[in-house]
């Protein structure tokens, strides 16, 4: 049986993930290491701890003796790190536990890597290391020989850690895969990032903060097709490879509002607050995902049509989830980001 290190499985996609696994009957047994920051909730994954094969340990990816210490205990053979700090609001209000997480974090992990060994190890990082994309040239989308560029300072320690994790398959030989996934949407998003916020915004009466025109495109994935794909290029890819995944699914957040209003019978006027725009705010992203298709044989499988249904319900039947969230910290973190500024 492989024992793989899973970083940051208390999260969003993380917890997907290790419940996909589960509920695949997948042969592996979990080691889980959350800090759980604000971000992390062990209810995400609290049915699952009892299982035999998931073992879920608090700590810091920063903590070199901890993650040593999972290694020798364990005999970890795989690592697939989602732990990072995440949103690009919160790195623009401060920036230093981006560095601390998502670089050095990054780093204690390969380093741990290099001397413990490990058969296979997957980065997870984000497209947004790209920069952003002209809005005329519909054509133009990011590759993996797309150069870095990134924008904010999320963005820019993704890009510190991809560099990092690159440089230690080329100078360590360590067998690092790196995959750049577009936006996902799905149950368990915390609700300070777009689609969530949108939804239970809604449902407690609240309008949608929609920044500067709302005219900014992202290309949005199901985040149970994001957790295939990781899961795909952990069995079959090629170590030192890149692998951009994302849902060949371009919209304007006016786009993805509207259909949120419409799913929840609102009206624009009634649901709907410009606000000021995002400092640095990237006009575009957009995916090209045409090599994992090729050399791995991935494709999403779920169309946003019924996954976005599938993701409201998730939200009207979880109130008890994102409304113990939505408090305390939270509510001055809302007031600073969208009442302060
Ligand atoms: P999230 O913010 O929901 O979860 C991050 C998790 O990491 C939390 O459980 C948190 O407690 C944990 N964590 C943070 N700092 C830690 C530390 N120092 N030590 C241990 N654990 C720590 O994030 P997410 O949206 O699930 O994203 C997961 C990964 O996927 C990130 O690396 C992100 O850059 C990448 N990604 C996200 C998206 C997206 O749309 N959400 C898209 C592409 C890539
Ligand atoms: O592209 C992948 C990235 O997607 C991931 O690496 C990040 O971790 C993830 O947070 C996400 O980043 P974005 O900045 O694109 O996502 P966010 O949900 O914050 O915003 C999506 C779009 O919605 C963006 O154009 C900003 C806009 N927005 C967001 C918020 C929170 C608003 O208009 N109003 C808001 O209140």
């Amino acid at each position: 049986m492989r024992s793989i290190l899973v970083t940051g499985a208390a999260g969003f996609i993380g917890s997907n993930f290790v419940r996909m696994l589960m509920s695949r009957g997948e042969d592996v047994k979990l080691v889980v290491l959350d800090k759980l920051t604000y971000a992390g909730n062990i209810a995400n994954i609290q049915d699952l701890i009892d299982d035999e094969k998931l073992f879920f340990v608090k700590g810091d990816i920063c903590d070199a003796a901890l993650v040593e210490q999972l290694w020798t205990n364990h005999a970890i053979n795989q690592v697939v790190h989602f732990a990072a700090e995440s949103h690009v609001d919160r790195s623009i209000l401060s920036s230093g536990p981006f560095v601390q997480t998502n670089v050095v974090g990054t780093q204690v992990l390969l380093d741990v890597a290099k001397a413990k060994g490990v058969d296979r190890f997957v980065h997870v990082s984000t497209d947004e290391v790209y920069g952003s994309l002209p809005e005329d040239k519909p054509d133009v989308k990011f590759t993996e020989e797309t150069s870095l560029a990134p924008n904010s300072p999320y963005s820019a320690s993704k890009a510190g850690s991809d560099c990092l994790a690159r440089s230690y398959f080329h100078t360590h030989h360590l067998p690092v895969m790196i995959t750049r996934c577009s936006n996902n949407y799905g149950p368990y998003q915390f609700p300070e990032k777009a689609l969530p916020l949108f939804i239970t915004n809604l449902m407690e009466g609240k309008k949608i903060p929609l920044y500067g025109d709302g005219m900014n495109i992202r290309d949005w994935l199901y985040v149970e097709d994001h957790c295939d794909a990781i899961w795909t290029v952990l069995n079959k890819g090629t170590p030192g490879e890149v692998y951009n995944i994302g849902g060949n699914n371009e919209m304007t957040n006016r786009k993805i509002v509207e259909t949120i209003l419409r799913e929840m019978g609102k009206t624009w006027d009634d649901g709907v607050q410009y606000v000021k725009d995002r400092p640095g705010h990237d006009r575009r992203y957009a995916i090209d995902a045409s090599k994992i298709k090729r050399e791995l044989g991935w494709e999403p499988k779920h169309r946003w049509e019924q996954a976005i249904k599938t993701t409201i319900q998730w939200f009207k039947d979880h109130q008890d989830w994102w409304r113990a969230i939505k408090s305390g910290e939270y509510l001055k973190y809302y007031d600073q980001q969208y009442t302060q500024r």
